[in-house]
């Protein structure tokens, strides 16, 4: 016997800063529910590592922020949303500093006793403007987040309830206007497909890295948040800029681990094997350049010399200060029997960060009534070609606030429709497991070798090809069978893959974290323009 809808006035799906923020700041006006897929803290936003963006200091200025992310941005952020969340962001990180953050500390120069912000530098930026709780930032924001809304009576979090798909009004019925009414959920917990229903809801769910073979993302970077929205024939944009981080620890028992850029924001040097330090042939700015350029040097310098790895060295800094300013990152190294004190870290660079995603505006509103936005799943504008370091934190948290005042001074119609209950098949099939693990891996391999760091067109084609079968096969099992979490994270992954490499085709040019050897250089006729994919409903 199905379970009755759940009604809320607000659905948040995702408990990263984006989702955490939205529901504290509706949640004296409504009742909110926050569904996420494993544990509240399961989120890129606990392993964010060297901070977040803002200007905090009189030597800094927004307009110093703003030049420097649309440099990064490589000519296509949309300046009005980078000079609005920038502008925005220091009264957001008060917020955040009065529910109880802790951001590292120093003492003021010259006035022993007095403290003030510790502020790090990260590639990109004129000025040192990223606040930090000494490595692991993200773990320190989401710890205090979840902290107030554990302590809300109008917030209840459902962990393993894995968001399906959107319900939109006019599937059910076609003379309905369209918009969502709500979401299908896998209840984990319960082995079933239950119905939430609200007028408002929100995707918080984060990036896609896990669509690459090696990642700096945890196991919940799937893409379903974009994956949903392009299935509820929602405008999804500029999906051909994948962030590659250029640091991840390259070490064969772990799990990629990034090594954060604030290592190089304090004096690291990237070094090649035989001891160059090899940024001054690619950029004035070296190891700080931004971070496609530092990414596509190492990835040059790798496939010149054939080595696997280049290394990231910071032991000239002293053992004190590096134990002081990088204390996990030093434990995790020494895990794997690198002193980063005494010698250099291997790296290479690994997929870290979606630029684009579900097209919004400064709001969260997507084009479908009723449906937000925020965080990494979605396209404000801000990052344009290529995020600036540490601001991405810094876009959730000001694009969740916004969103939060739009619905409470707008807030859309209740719903008033009757909602079918969840239908797919309801067989299980030995074959399920073999054919999830075995096409979950071959699209992160193909993704890793053809959709990479640098891109060529007849790649990009081998890529689309594949993917259109492998996709055939998931749709076969996702209507024939029951559903469970493997299946539904692999079809959303296939379909995110399939929108890079659509967009990649799209775009017959060069320009930020998007390479491609077929058109090297960036055309000018392309500088404002954005790639759009949109699914349509029939
Ligand atoms: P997330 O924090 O990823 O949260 C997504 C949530 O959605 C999770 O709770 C997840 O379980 C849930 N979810 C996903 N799919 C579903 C579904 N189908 N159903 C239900 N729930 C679902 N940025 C910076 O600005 N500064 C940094 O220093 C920094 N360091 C980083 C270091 C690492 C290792 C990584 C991986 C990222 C880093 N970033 C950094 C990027 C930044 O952490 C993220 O962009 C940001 O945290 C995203 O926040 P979010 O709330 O949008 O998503
Ligand atoms: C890092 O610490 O290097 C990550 C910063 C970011 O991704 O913004």
């Amino acid at each position: 016997m199905p379970e009755k809808p759940r009604k809320f006035d607000f659905i948040i799906l995702g408990s990263g800063v984006a989702g955490l923020t939205f529901a504290l700041s509706v949640a004296e006006k409504g009742r909110v529910a926050i569904l996420t897929k494993k544990n509240r803290a399961d989120s890129s936003t606990n392993w964010a590592q060297g901070g977040i963006a803002s200007v905090t200091s009189r030597e800094d200025s927004i307009e110093l922020h703003v030049q420097d992310t649309l440099e990064a941005g490589a000519g296509l952020c949309n300046e009005s949303a980078v000079r609005t969340i920038l502008a925005e962001g220091p009264a957001r990180i008060a917020e955040l500093i009065a529910l109880g953050t802790q951001f590292t500390e120093r003492e003021i120069p010259n006035a022993p006793g007095s403290r003030e912000l510790d502020l790090t530098k990260e590639g990109g930026h004129s000025k040192r403007r990223i606040l930090h709780a000494k490595d692991a930032t993200g773990a320190e924001i989401e710890r205090a987040l979840l902290a107030a809304v554990g302590a809300n009576p109008n917030i209840t979090v459902l962990e393993n309830h894995f968001a399906i798909d959107l319900i939109l009004s006019g599937k059910i019925d076609s003379s309905h206007p369209n918009r969502v009414v709500g979401v299908y959920v896998l209840n984990q917990p319960a082995n079933r497909v239950d119905v939430f229903v609200a007028p408002v809801v929100v995707l918080a769910t984060g990036g896609s890295g896990k669509v690459y073979l090696y990642t700096t993302n945890p196991d919940i970077a799937t893409g379903d948040g974009v994956a949903m929205a392009y299935r509820a024939g929602v405008g999804i944009g500029n999906m051909e800029f994948v962030q590659f981080h250029p640091t991840c620890l390259y070490h064969p028992q772990a799990k990629t681990y990034l090594i954060s850029e604030a290592v190089r924001g304090e004096g690291g040097w990237l070094l090649r094997r035989d001891g160059e330090r090899f940024m001054g042939r690619y950029d004035r700015r070296l190891e700080l350049a931004p971070r496609d350029i530092v990414a596509r040097a190492i990835d040059s310098e790798m496939k010149r010399t054939g080595d696997p790895c280049v290394f990231l060295d910071i032991s000239h800094r002293g053992a004190e200060f590096v134990r002081h300013h990088f204390p996990n990152l030093y434990a995790r190294c020494l895990e794997f029997g690198i002193d980063m004190t005494r010698e250099p870290i291997p790296v290479v660079p690994a997929a870290h960060y979606q630029c684009g995603g579900i097209i919004t505006d400064l709001d969260g509103a997507t084009e479908l009534p009723g449906l937000f936005a925020i965080g990494e799943v979605a396209c404000t504008g801000l990052h344009g070609a290529n995020r600036l370091a540490s601001n991405s934190l810094l876009e959730a948290l000001v694009c969740a606030h916004r969103a939060a005042n739009r619905v409470l001074l707008h807030p859309p119609a209740p719903v008033d429709i009757e909602i079918p209950t969840w239908k797919t098949g309801e067989a299980t099939d030995a074959d399920e497991l073999v054919v999830v693990s075995h096409n979950w891996d071959e699209i992160r391999r193909l993704m890793w070798d053809y959709v990479g760091i640098v891109r060529t067109n007849k790649r990009l084609k081998r890529a689309e090809k594949r993917l259109g079968n492998l996709q055939e096969e998931i749709r076969e099992f996702y209507w024939n069978f029951k559903v469970t979490a493997d299946l539904l994270e692999l079809r959303n992954l296939c379909t995110v893959a399939q929108l890079i490499v659509e967009s990649a085709l799209i775009r017959p040019e060069s320009r930020g974290l998007h390479f491609n050897l077929d058109y090297p250089e960036p055309d000018p006729a392309w500088a404002q323009r954005n790639t759009e994919l949109r699914k349509i409903l029939r």
